[in-house]
């Protein structure tokens, strides 16, 4: 079985910056697999390039059998690649709602100009775009906030606002930036039940970046880590666990397997942002 998204030895240079050195790894049709890593690993340049955002200086990209290394953006979108940003991108002044429907911008066949010559087909577009919109709606429990300007919401239901704008385009794989990032516990477990419900009930393949480790061994099949843009490590959360050069990674190999096991009563939470390169 040849995998739904193949990344082959990608790599990407900023000025002087080896971001990403020579990554590989393979994402299974209906997988939930993490990338993880202390900051500045290289985590998010791997979701810019599969997205498009930034394009790979080598290697290959394919999803679902087709070359997407260097597309833009808006094609790969199209082709069924959704995703969240480490910082939220929404429009701020907008509502909940409009903000999900911009989400279905990528199946909006019907520009404004052929709205207006042809209202009965973009009438039955707009039906079925409101209708998926509804269900992202009812799926993330935010019936209430529907007319609510996004910038006036907590940071923790922003953050699920833009789940719901990444879902309302129904991606086929989900790349997810660091979903639980500045939440508290309540909504760190709400989020985390949300993303495996998209998993399991959507089948969506879900590629999560998440420096909360509990929630990263706790609901990924795989995990993928890297280090100083590189792979270090892969396999399940078990493996990776006990992998020396992950502890080594995190705990910059001064306190060793002791320390990671020794967490493990309060919730596994080693934080990663603060791991390392503090
Ligand atoms: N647009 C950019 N221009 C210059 N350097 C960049 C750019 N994007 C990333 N980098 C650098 O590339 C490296 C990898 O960054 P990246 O954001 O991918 O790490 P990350 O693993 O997502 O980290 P974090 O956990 O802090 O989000 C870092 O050294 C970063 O400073
Ligand atoms: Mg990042």
């Amino acid at each position: 079985m040849t995998a739904q998204l193949e990344i082959r030895h990608v790599s990407k240079v900023f000025g002087g910056v080896q971001a990403v050195n020579r990554v590989t790894f393979d994402v299974n049709q209906g997988e939930l697999v993490s990338v993880i890593g202390p900051n500045g690993a290289g985590k998010t340049t791997v979701l810019n390039m599969i997205s498009g955002f930034h394009h790979p200086d080598l290697g290959s990209i394919v999803f679902e059998g087709t070359d997407i290394t260097g597309r833009a953006p808006s094609r790969i979108a199209t082709l069924g690649v959704g995703r969240t940003f480490q910082n939220i991108a929404l429009f701020r002044g907008m509502t909940v709602l409009d903000n999900l429907m911009l989400g279905r911008h990528v199946h909006m066949k019907t520009g404004v100009l052929a709205g207006m010559l042809y209202a009965g087909r973009t009438r039955r577009e707009e039906v079925e775009h409101r209708r998926v919109v509804e269900d992202v709606i009812d799926f993330l429990e935010i019936e209430p906030l529907r007319k609510r300007v996004v910038g006036a919401l907590p940071f923790g239901l922003q953050k699920r606002v833009e789940l719901g704008r990444a879902l309302a385009a129904h991606p086929k794989i989900l790349l997810l930036d660091e979903p639980m990032g500045g939440m508290n516990v309540e909504e760190k477990e709400d989020m985390a039940r949300f993303v495996l419900d998209v998993n399991d009930e959507w089948g969506t393949t879900v590629v999560l970046v998440e420096h909360d480790m509990g929630v990263v061994m706790d609901i990924s099949q795989r995990v993928v880590v890297m280090d100083l843009g590189e792979t270090i490590a892969e396999g399940t959360p078990v493996d990776v666990k006990a992998n020396p050069l992950v502890i080594k990674a995190y705990l910059g190999g001064k306190t060793g397997a002791k320390t990671w096991a020794g967490r493990r009563g309060t919730g596994d939470r080693i934080d990663a942002s603060t791991a390392r390169r503090a």
